[in-house]
């Protein structure tokens, strides 16, 4: 079955403190094996659209739609499960457990939703470990690796997961060129396993081989 998502005239509105309008109507429709992207200035509202697509946060207005289902209706035991096994994210931000080395902190991301061993995750981590040159730092704690290590730590947490749609929220920023053509790489050979993709970039050069390319704007999606 190919899983899909659909917003129907999403908006979100943060008001904490201050209110900040964000999102205004935002219309999107996608499915697994599908690579999109999106761009925009930033405090536009990237990273909330792929919070509200992921169930993370939910929308002020409109609605978000797994197969023809609302979101909203979703029990919390259900939106958990959502949130396990269907979504998986590159954050934008670290979100590594401090006192873990990074193997384990990998393991700890796979094991939400993985069918592998204890061996076949091992040599998974260190199979992608490799290929983002990182597998020297593989006992390292997040504190002793580098901004540009830590992103690409993030960008394999995110993969390694095994989930039906990947949400990668700027995974490319300030690596070199070798590193981002490596990340890109593995974003198409997920996509080809049939995962679904949104990525969020500046990088007008990683959008090439999207199969839609959004620019948000004022509040709205418009194709590119
Ligand atoms: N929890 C929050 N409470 C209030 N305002 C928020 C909150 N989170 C984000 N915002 C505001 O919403 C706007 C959109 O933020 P968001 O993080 O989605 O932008 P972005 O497009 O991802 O930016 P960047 O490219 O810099 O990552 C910003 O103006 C931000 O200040
Ligand atoms: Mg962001």
């Amino acid at each position: 079955m190919v899983n899909k998502i659909k917003l129907v005239d999403v908006s979100k509105v943060y008001e904490d403190n201050i209110k900040v309008e964000t999102l205004k109507n935002i219309n999107l429709e996608f499915e697994q094996g599908k690579f999109i992207s999106i761009s925009g200035h930033s405090g536009i509202g990237k990273s909330t659209l792929l919070f509200i697509i992921g169930g993370l946060i939910d929308a002020t207005g409109g609605d978000v739609f797994y197969n023809d289902r609302k979101l909203r209706d979703f029990s919390p035991k259900e939106m958990d499960g959502f949130r396990a096994t269907e979504m998986s994210f590159i954050f934008q931000e670290y979100q590594f457990v401090q006192a873990l080395n990074l193997r384990d902190n990998l393991a700890l991301s796979a094991n939400t939703n993985t069918t592998l061993n204890h061996v076949e995750l091992e040599s998974r981590i260190d199979e992608y470990l490799k290929r983002l040159n990182l597998f020297e730092r593989k006992l390292f704690l997040p504190s002793q690796l580098s901004g540009g290590q830590k992103r690409r730590a993030m960008f394999i947490a995110g993969i390694i997961k095994d989930s039906n749609f990947i949400l990668a929220d700027e995974p490319t920023n300030d690596l070199d060129d070798e590193m981002v053509r490596e990340m890109m790489a593995i974003i198409n050979e997920e996509k080809e396993k049939g995962r679904g993709v949104v990525l969020v970039t500046h990088n007008e050069e990683l959008t090439q081989n999207a199969d839609m390319k959004y620019s948000l704007k004022s509040g709205l999606l418009s194709p590119i």
